[in-house]
């Protein structure tokens, strides 16, 4: 019975770090070798160990993948690095129901959210500590770490969104974000 009862919620948040912690949090971590192909510069990956970490995700699913009208919560870290001149970045999805929107904020670091349209019009926003990006309907979003400590992002998506990664693991982005000059750059394919 949960009547009257006050409980503790299974999951629980650093205020200044946002590590999760709890039994329902779920990990993951993206290593070198399986993302390999996102990246321009192919010999310059091969410079890395396989196993190199480029960026994890810790998440709580309260309901099943796939329910309407819920939420997910989760909190991607972006590790500091460059394959080439190529900031170490996240593979990026549209939703696979791809009228579901989605809330990003920047939590420590700095980087860039890369956002691409249907029509593959490629734009950025700045990520910073307390920077809030809504990520509309049926747009495609990646984040690049541009700084030189992990860029720390927190995520809340509907739980029926789902991801469709195949569209941009097969046409990638239109554009790609390139150092130059000590600056980030979206830079046209
Ligand atoms: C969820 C979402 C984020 C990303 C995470 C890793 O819809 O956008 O939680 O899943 O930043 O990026 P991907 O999923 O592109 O590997
Ligand atoms: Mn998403």
């Amino acid at each position: 019975m949960t009547h009257l009862k006050i409980f503790i919620s299974p999951v629980e948040i650093g205020l200044t770090n946002f590590e999760m912690k709890g039994s329902a949090v779920q990990f993951q971590q993206r290593q070198m070798d399986e993302i390999a192909p996102i990246f321009l510069d192919h010999e310059a990956v091969k410079k890395f160990p396989s196993q190199t970490v480029v960026y994890s995700v810790q998440s709580w699913q309260p309901v099943a993948e796939g329910t309407p009208g819920g939420l997910f919560f989760g909190v991607s870290t972006i590790m500091p690095g460059k394959v080439g001149r190529e900031y170490f970045m996240t593979k990026g999805h549209f939703h696979a129901q791809s009228d579901c929107a989605e809330f990003y904020w920047g939590v420590q670091g700095k980087g860039v959210l890369i956002l691409m349209d249907r029509d593959r019009n490629t734009w950025g926003e700045e990520v910073y500590p307390g920077s809030l990006h809504y990520i509309g309907q049926d747009i495609a979003h990646r984040l690049a770490n541009t700084g030189d400590q992990n860029l720390v992002v927190g995520a809340c998506w509907p739980s029926d969104a789902g991801h469709d990664y195949d569209e941009i693991a097969g046409n990638g982005f239109s554009a790609r974000l390139i150092e130059i000059n000590g600056q980030p750059v979206l830079v046209s394919e």
